[in-house]
């Protein structure tokens, strides 16, 4: 089975997809797969890559490769001095991209327009939890529970004073469509409030200012099979450290003691149950298919909170997608080969 591993890409998050396609490339075995990574620059390019030495290459020039549309995974590659040639096919296309122009849709829309399987979530669920403003409203219209949120255009920022009315203080700005908390600032005065502004409209048209919650990080790693069923993982935890404040993109990826992910976190077993049960309905209430990690809030009395949906969530070594799947009986080797199938089926 040849199956093409797009990562890098045109987000913010090209790092994170690094390391996440080097995950996934190390787990799939050459005598079951034939990997062809594709490696996507920052401004959106496809080349070839290797995978030599347990390291995905990274290069800057090479030979260019496009999927022909109707092609069904039809492949072209296009070499530096410009002449096309024959690729082959692959039998399915496996984004390991996160954040824009990759877990947002449209490349998910791209593997429709060529006709070649897709694993992972589609189109419409990508689209949706990929933008935090839309996420919101179609979990609250579903009747799950949602932090309170006051969406920022450029055209219209509301004042401080609004807010901590409508949200109280402190209060997150965030931008609608980032992952790994990119761009995302935690506001407690005045003085915080503008900059913080000024941040989140580099990366997004849209904010959110959303309310903040006290309370434990709980994620579900939810996978879906060919036949339509849902199975939602044990809960994993994520405790980030104090000198953070909040699970940021330094606390994620930067300092190795940014976070401890505890697996399977220990909940009420009413309350997991409960949880469990929520992550499955987020899940649809997105449009989503194939995989996600819902992630909520829990607090000191147990009130549950969906905090978002990650279609592509991270797959590094501190990924806590796998961790809480492994907790479930589920190996990383699995989770890859149920993707798969659920691709092709
Ligand atoms: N956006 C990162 C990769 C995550 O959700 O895990
Ligand atoms: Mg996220």
């Amino acid at each position: 089975l040849r199956i093409a591993v797009l990562f890098g890409g045109r987000s913010t998050e090209h790092e994170v997809s690094v390391l996440s396609a080097t995950n996934v490339l190390k787990a799939l075995e050459p005598a079951k797969y034939d990997a062809v990574p594709i490696f996507v620059t920052r401004d959106g390019r496809w080349l070839m890559s290797r995978f030599a030495d347990g390291t995905l290459s990274t290069p800057e020039t090479g030979t260019e490769l496009c999927l022909v549309p109707g092609g069904r995974g039809h492949m072209i590659a296009i070499g530096t001095d410009g002449r096309a040639a024959e690729a082959g096919k692959i039998d399915i296309l496996f984004p390991v991209l996160h954040g824009l122009h990759g877990e947002d849709g449209s490349v998910q829309g791209l593997a429709d327009v060529a006709r070649v399987p897709l694993a992972g979530c589609g189109i419409l669920g990508s689209a949706t939890a990929l933008d935090k403003v839309i996420a919101k409203q179609l979990l609250r219209a579903s009747g799950l529970p949602v932090a309170r949120a006051v969406t920022i255009g450029e055209d219209a920022v509301p004042d401080l004073a609004m807010l901590e009315n409508a949200i109280g203080l402190p209060f997150f700005v965030k931008p609608a469509r980032q992952g790994s908390s990119v761009g995302v600032r935690k506001i407690s005065g005045s003085q915080e409030f503008l900059p913080a502004v000024t941040e989140g409209f580099r990366h997004d048209r849209r904010l959110l200012a959303e309310e903040f919650i006290q309370g434990r990080e709980i994620e579900f790693s939810v996978l879906e099979d060919s036949t339509g069923d849902v199975f939602v993982s044990r809960p994993g935890e994520i405790t980030p450290s104090a000198s953070h404040g909040f699970y940021s993109y330094d606390a994620k990826y930067i300092d190795q003691h940014g976070a401890t992910l505890k697996v399977p976190a220990e909940l009420p077993p009413d309350v997991e149950a409960e949880m469990r049960k929520m992550a499955a309905e987020a899940f649809r209430a997105l449009g989503c298919d194939g995989m996600a990690r819902v992630d909520f809030f829990l607090t000191a009395d147990m009130t549950i909170i969906v905090n978002e949906v990650n279609t592509i969530p991270g797959f590094t070594d501190i990924s806590m997608y796998s961790r809480a799947m492994a907790a479930s009986g589920v190996s990383y080797a699995d989770i890859i080969e149920r993707l798969i199938a659920h691709g092709l089926g």
